[in-house]
C-alpha cells in the first residue's frame, strides 16, 4: 500500500516524501514537473535509500492518472500540486482556477473510483481574513487574490465529498514554510528573482542579490515591519505523517494550522539569519508591498491536542539549514 504524494517533486512535498519514507510509508510521487525537477526525487532516494515510482503526469489528465491508480496500489493521498504565485495569480486568474480546481477534482473523482477514501490536502493561511490574528482554524474566512480562493474553494469541495461518507479529508492551513532539509541536498527553488523573503535573504546572503529591501517598517508591530509565523519545513513535513494518520482513523474532513505560534518580524528574522550564519545581511527600508498584512501567526493548539504534533525546529535552525542548501546549491536543482 502506498501513499500518493501529489506535486511531489516540489518544495514541500520533496521534504515530506523524506518524513514518510522515514516513518515507514511507501511513496509515489505524481507531478507535471511545471515549477520542480526531477533532481529533487533523484535526491530525496538517495537520502532515504527508497525507491520511488514517479509519474510524470498532469493531475487533469484523467486517462494518465487512471493508469497510476491501475498501476500502484494506492491507499491514501497528500495533494500539494497547485499553482502557488500570489502575484501571478492575480494576472492570470483563469490558469489558477483552471489548474488548481480541475486537478483537484480530476483526483477527487479517480479515488473515488478506486476506493482511495484519504486525503490530507494544503491548504494556506492566506484563507483567513486579515486583522484578526493570531488565527484558530474558527477565526473569519476572506481572500485577497484568485490563489487564496481557490485553497478556500478545494477546502469547500473536499468538507462536501467528506459529508457524504466516502472520503477522509485533513485539511491543512501552512503558515510560512522556510529552510530545508539539514544535509542540504534538498531545499526551495524558487524560479526567478524569490517573491518571499527567506529565499530573497539566502540568495542575498551568497552575492546573488545585492541587498534585501525590507517592505515597510510603519506597521502596527515590534519594530513596525510586518510579522509572520515562519515554520522549518521539516516540522512541516512531520505535520503531515501526523495528519495522515489522524485522517486513517478519522472519517470527515478537519481543518488544522500548522504554525509555531509565534510572530517572528523581518528584521527579528534577519537578526536571526546573522545570528546563526554570523553574517550580516545588506538590507533597505523600502515601502510597503501590495497586498501584504501586518501580522500572521498562528493559533497551533488544535494540532497539538488533536495530531499530537508540534514545531520542533528554531527559528536559527530554519535560517541555518536554509544557508546550508543555498550553499551548496547556488543555482538550486540546476546541475
Ligand atoms: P511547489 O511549486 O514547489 O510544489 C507544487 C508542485 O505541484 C510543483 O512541483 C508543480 O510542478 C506541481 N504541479 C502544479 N500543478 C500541477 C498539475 N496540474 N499536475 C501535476 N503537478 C502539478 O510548491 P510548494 O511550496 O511545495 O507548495 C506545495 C503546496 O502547498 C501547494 O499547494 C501550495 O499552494 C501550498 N502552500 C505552500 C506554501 C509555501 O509557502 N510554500 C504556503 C501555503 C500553502
Ligand atoms: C506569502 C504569500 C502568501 C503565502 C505565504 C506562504 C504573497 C503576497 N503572499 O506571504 O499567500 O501563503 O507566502 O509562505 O506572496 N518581505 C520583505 N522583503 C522581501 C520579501 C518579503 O520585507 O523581499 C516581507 C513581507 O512584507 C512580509 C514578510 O517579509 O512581511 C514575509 O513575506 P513572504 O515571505 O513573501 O510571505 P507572506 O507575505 O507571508
Amino acid at each position: 500500500m502506498s501513499v500518493l504524494l501529489t506535486g511531489g517533486a516540489g518544495y514541500i512535498g520533496s521534504h515530506t516524501a523524506v518524513s514518510m519514507i522515514e516513518a515507514g510509508e511507501k511513496v509515489v510521487v505524481a507531478d507535471n514537473l511545471s515549477n520542480a525537477s526531477y533532481e529533487s526525487l533523484r535526491r530525496v532516494q538517495e537520502l532515504t535509500g527508497a525507491e520511488i515510482p514517479f509519474y510524470q503526469l498532469d493531475l487533469r489528465d484523467e486517462r494518465a492518472m487512471n493508469g497510476m491508480f491501475e498501476r500502484e496500489n494506492i491507499e491514501s493521498v497528500i495533494h500539494f500540486a497547485g499553482l502557488k504565485a500570489v502575484g501571478e495569480s492575480v494576472e492570470k486568474p483563469l490558469l489558477y482556477y483552471r489548474n488548481n480546481l480541475d486537478s483537484t477534482l480530476t483526483l477527487l473523482e479517480v479515488m473515488e473510483r478506486y476506493g482511495v477514501r484519504n486525503i490530507v490536502f494544503s491548504s494556506s493561511a492566506t484563507v483567513y481574513l486579515d486583522g484578526n490574528a493570531p488565527f484558530s482554524e474558527n477565526s473569519p474566512l476572506g481572500c485577497a487574490c484568485p490563489y487564496g480562493w481557490t485553497k478556500f474553494m478545494i477546502e469547500q469541495i473536499l468538507r462536501d465529498a467528506a459529508a457524504t461518507g466516502k472520503l477522509s479529508a485533513v485539511l491543512l492551513r501552512y503558515f510560512n514554510p522556510v529552510g530545508a532539509h539539514p544535509s542540504g541536498r534538498i531545499g526551495e527553488d524558487p524560479s526567478g528573482v524569490p517573491a518571499n523573503l527567506m529565499p530573497y535573504i539566502s540568495q542575498t546572503a551568497s552575492g546573488k542579490r545585492e541587498k534585501l529591501t525590507v517592505f515597510g517598517n510603519d506597521y502596527p508591530t515590534r519594530d513596525g515591519t510586518g510579522e509572520r509565523d515562519y515554520l522549518h519545513v521539516c516540522d512541516l513535513a512531520e505535520g503531515h505523517v501526523a495528519a495522515l494518520r489522524y485522517c486513517r482513523e478519522h472519517p470527515g474532513a478537519e481543518v488544522f494550522n500548522l504554525g509555531r505560534g509565534q510572530g517572528v518580524t523581518v528584521l527579528e528574522l534577519i537578526e536571526a539569519w546573522n545570528r546563526a550564519n554570523a553574517m550580516t545581511i545588506p538590507y533597505v527600508i523600502g515601502s510597503r508591498r501590495d497586498g501584504d498584512i501586518a501580522v500572521s501567526y498562528a493559533i497551533a493548539d488544535k494540532a497539538k491536542a488533536l495530531l499530537g504534533w508540534e514545531a520542533r525546529r528554531s527559528v536559527e535552525d530554519m535560517c541555518r539549514d536554509a544557508w546550508n542548501w543555498q550553499k551548496q546549491n547556488p543555482n538550486g536543482y540546476e546541475l
